[in-house]
């Protein structure tokens, strides 16, 4: 059953209000809800609850009678009412066991607490009900439960009594003014320990912040807090946007299927994103934590004031909310350092999503299973096409565009077209042609051919852009794309030049057709192009820059993604000369220019540390792969050690040098941006010194390891440590088990660092590591540590010869599917980049996609993501 965009209808009844009453039991919670109704004037057909077969109905009653079964129909995923009074009130008991729940959508069971996620589809597991995001109506919920258990009973909203009733059980209720969709409704229940804190918005509104944790936990929320504390500042001095109630709570939870959820005034998170210290979090578990608690703070403006109409929009509240909650860290931290960092991403997940056979638009047109496109196409890219429209309209105006946004949607579902027409409306301007982002999918190659003039002083370029077709998308039209462009001149500054008579040093080009000439004036000197600055569209750009340029911009262009960028251009050129090399039977050398280069960032001064890091780490494995035809991981992974073999012992005293003077002074912990760049800045120069010595450095790396105090130094000495044949490996490993072993959370990284290895016999080692007592099926997290970090952390393994890797990971799916299939459903991703590879290995990756789709009965989720992957 295929669900499309243009079906679209909109619902017949509304709910002016919603009563719900729990009595928890882990195994039979008895849940009533009762619904007041009104049917829209003109719409005679039947009502159609939404309801899920893994839920049992116990009774209906109609204004206070009850139905007899004949009176309603009911199949596995509704309940339908027909003859229905124009007002009227619904009252539906329905019987759930949250034990058995390992779907974790619903209200389930994690750690002996009660839980639920209800976004997308996870309220219809609770009762039935109209579960689609355009029906909003206000909740009063009252959680019955024994209160040794269960002392601690939250629901959204404002917490508006309590008490005690016999048998040792105890009640609250809550009640949520602000009229809401199913998918953010949220209960918890459990025996919990509790940080509190307060915020004074800028209306004078008093607000308790509390972050719930299992007990033992207390000591790890205080980042978490700091972070919501500095969200709800950043949103009231970026976007005017105040916090709407008088508490705002925050539960941490072991089990959960993705990152965390905005339920109204009660967020949930997934434990690895709240909880945080220096002994067992690393730096960039520390920004996680920053940028999640912001995103779930945001979408409370942002998804909740104005949500959506239906799921094809949701990156009406995704894409926005992470373009918000990316401005926040960068705010906060380094934009520079961010916007890099939100580019590496964007290229390591959407890109290949985008040109692989699940390549869909930001804005979908038709879906099997919902939770499957919550993807890096619908987030960030979702976010680059926000980020667009920022610097088209600048930040005055997309702010005027938001003002007109809740001034006309505030309480309101709406679609992605409803956001353009506000940011459209409040600044005068047409963003007809710009709207295509939202509908068109795959990533538009721009090609840059250069002319300079010397006599008439001209630079002109004549600049390209093609998308290639995509599944279900054979013709593509061109795009508005928006290039920030400098001239840069031989003095390393940017000269100024006129460009549509304009006179400046940076201008922003508009590609609007399939190919277009551009021509500055008044250029004295032939200049180095720096072109997309700040990666201002979501492009892949090739341009005629050789490597003197690139080189060139690395030492000099003063727009830090460029500079960065030109790096990891130019090493991804060199590594894939090389990969031919190798592939050939030759022994690759090592451009000595970029040796120079690479030389040079290490050792200037004035370069920010974290930056410094990022310009010294090569790209990635996966990153160069995109850009081969027939992807050969093993030439790519020897290609790449060979090169930082190179630079290592190149400059191994500089990098002996960067390791020694970065070492901060011993002292508190500070998880700030500057003293993690120092940290980042440390790891980088250690991995170079481990390259350079080889096994010899092993015992430099195990010292590192030894003192560290904290995560983010053991994990780095781990990191090189895991690729290495050597007893400080085994001991390193077997030290961090026995002090961890009592932690998941940090055993996931114990899990995540030996899957990642690419030692000889690391499937194996995986597949031992999954009899290990720490490791269980149940847990979203424990699986992606292992069988995630293996399947896409470890392109080398995964993609062996023999196909083991293709079929280790059908038989997972398969077993994991009927335990969770959305979990089992994310894991799939790899196999579906088939195309990319040789004969052989296509054959053994379709192999295994097909096992998976003769296996039995699969869920939707999986289905989908197999029959696509297939076919595209
Ligand atoms: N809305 C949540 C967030 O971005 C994520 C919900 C994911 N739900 C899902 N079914 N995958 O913050
Ligand atoms: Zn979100």
């Amino acid at each position: 059953p295929v669900i499309r965009l243009q079906d679209y209808t909109a619902p017949a009844y509304r709910l002016r209000h919603v009563e719900m009453v729990f009595d928890l039991d882990p195994e039979s919670t008895l849940v009533t809800t009762t619904m007041a109704v009104t049917r829209l004037a003109g719409m005679e057909v039947p009502l159609e609850l939404d309801g899920d077969r893994d839920m049992a109905l116990v009774s209906v009653w109609l204004d206070n009678r009850e139905l007899p079964d004949g009176r309603y129909e009911l199949t596995e995923e509704s309940l339908t009412l027909r003859d229905l009074p124009e007002e009227f009130e619904l009252q539906i008991q329905t019987s759930i066991n949250p034990k058995a729940n390992t779907k974790l959508e619903g209200l389930y069971q994690s750690n002996g607490m009660f839980c639920t996620q209800c976004e997308a589809e996870g309220f219809r597991r609770i009762t039935f009900f109209p579960d689609r995001p355009d029906v909003m109506t206000t909740y009063r919920v009252t959680i019955r439960a024994p209160k040794a258990d269960y002392p601690v009973l939250l629901s959204n909203g404002n917490n508006v009594e309590n008490g005690d009733l016999p048998d040792g059980r105890h009640y609250a209720v809550w009640d949520d003014p602000f009229p809401k969709p199913s998918y953010l409704f949220a209960l918890v229940a459990g025996d919990l320990a509790m940080m509190e804190d307060r915020f004074t918005t800028m209306g004078d509104r008093d607000v308790t912040l509390r972050i719930f944790v299992e007990h033992g936990n207390e000591s790890r929320c205080a980042y978490a807090m700091d972070s919501l504390i500095r969200s709800m500042k950043w949103d009231e001095e970026r976007f005017g946007l105040e916090y709407d109630l008088d508490i705002f709570n925050i539960v941490a939870v072991s089990d959960f299927n993705m990152g965390a959820m905005e339920n109204k005034s009660l967020n949930i998170f997934n434990a690895k994103y709240i909880l945080a210290d220096p002994e067992t979090a690393t730096d960039a578990d520390f920004a996680l934590v920053e940028g999640i608690v912001a995103h779930e703070y945001f979408h409370n403006w942002t998804g909740n004031r104005v949500t959506c109409r239906d799921w094809f929009q949701l990156s009406l509240k995704e894409g926005l909310t992470v373009f918000r909650d990316q401005e926040f860290s960068g705010d906060q931290r380094s934009h520079a350092v961010q916007r890099i960092e939100d580019v590496r991403m964007l290229r390591a997940r959407q890109f290949p999503e985008d040109a692989g056979p699940l390549s869909h638009p930001v804005r979908p047109d038709s879906y099997i299973e919902i939770n499957n496109f919550y993807t890096a196409t619908v987030y960030e890219k979702g976010a680059e096409v926000i980020r667009m429209m920022h610097s088209i309209l600048g930040e005055d105006g997309f702010q005027r565009g938001m003002k007109l946004y809740f001034e006309r949607h505030d309480g309101q579902a709406v679609t992605c077209d409803d956001f353009t027409a506000a940011m459209s409306d409040a600044n005068d301007m047409d963003l007809s042609h710009f709207k295509l982002w939202y509908s068109q999918s795959g990533t538009p190659l721009v090609t840059v051919s250069e002319h300079y003039d010397e006599t008439a002083k001209t630079f002109r370029i004549r600049v390209r852009q093609e998308t290639r077709p995509t599944p279900g998308q054979e013709k593509k039209q061109p795009l508005y794309i928006p290039l920030r462009t400098a001239l840069i001149g031989q003095d390393g500054q940017d000269l100024s030049c006129r460009f549509d008579g304009v006179e400046a040093r940076e201008h922003v080009l508009t590609l609007t057709k399939a190919e277009q000439d551009f021509v500055f004036e008044g250029v004295g000197e032939k200049p180095i192009l720096s072109i997309n600055r700040g990666f201002s569209a979501p492009v892949i750009l090739k341009s005629d820059a050789g490597h003197p340029e690139k080189a060139f911009q690395m030492a000099h262009d003063a727009d830090p993604f460029n500079r960065w960028n030109a790096g990891q251009d130019y090493g991804v050129s060199l590594i894939l000369e090389m990969v031919e090399t190798l592939q050939n039977g030759g022994k690759p050398d090592v451009d000595p220019a970029f040796l120079d280069a690479m030389g040079r960032i290490a050792r200037d001064q004035a370069i920010d540390p974290a930056f410094k890091a990022l310009a010294l780490t090569l790209p990635s494995e996966d990153y160069v792969a995109e850009q081969m035809q027939v992807v050969d991981v093993e030439a790519i992974h020897g290609a790449r050690e060979h090169l930082r073999r190179a630079i290592g012992t190149a400059h191994r005293d500089q990098f002996q040098h960067l390791y020694e003077t970065h070492r901060l002074e011993d002292g508190r912990f500070d998880p700030g941006a500057e003293a993690a760049g120092h940290r980042a800045l440390r790891s980088v120069a250690l991995g170079y010194l481990g390259s350079a010595d080889g096994d010899t450095a092993a015992p430099v790396l195990k010292s590192h390891f030894d003192q560290a105090d904290n995560m983010t130094d053991a994990m780095a000495a781990l990191r090189y440590l895991t690729d290495m044949d050597v007893p400080e490996r085994a001991s390193c490993l077997t030290a961090f088990e026995e002090r961890w072993k009592g932690n998941q959370q940090v055993m996931d990284k114990w899990f995540g660092i030996q899957a990642m290895s690419a030692r000889q016999n690391t499937l194996d080692d995986v597949r031992g590591l999954m009899e290990h007592p720490a490791f269980t099926m149940k847990n979203p997290n424990r699986v992606r540590s292992l069988i995630g970090a293996f399947c896409i952390g470890n392109p080398l393994h995964f993609h062996v010869q023999d196909g083991s890797g293709y079929d280790f990971l059908a038989e997972q799916v398969i077993a994991l599917d009927k335990i969770n299939p959305q979990v089992a459903a994310r894991l799939m991703g790899p196999l579906g980049q088939w195309r990319r590879f040789d004969s052989g290995h296509q054959e053994k990756m379709k192999a295994a996609i097909s096992h998976v789709l003769e296996s039995g009965e699969l869920s939707k989720d999986v289905y989908e993501i197999a029959s696509k992957s297939l076919a595209g």
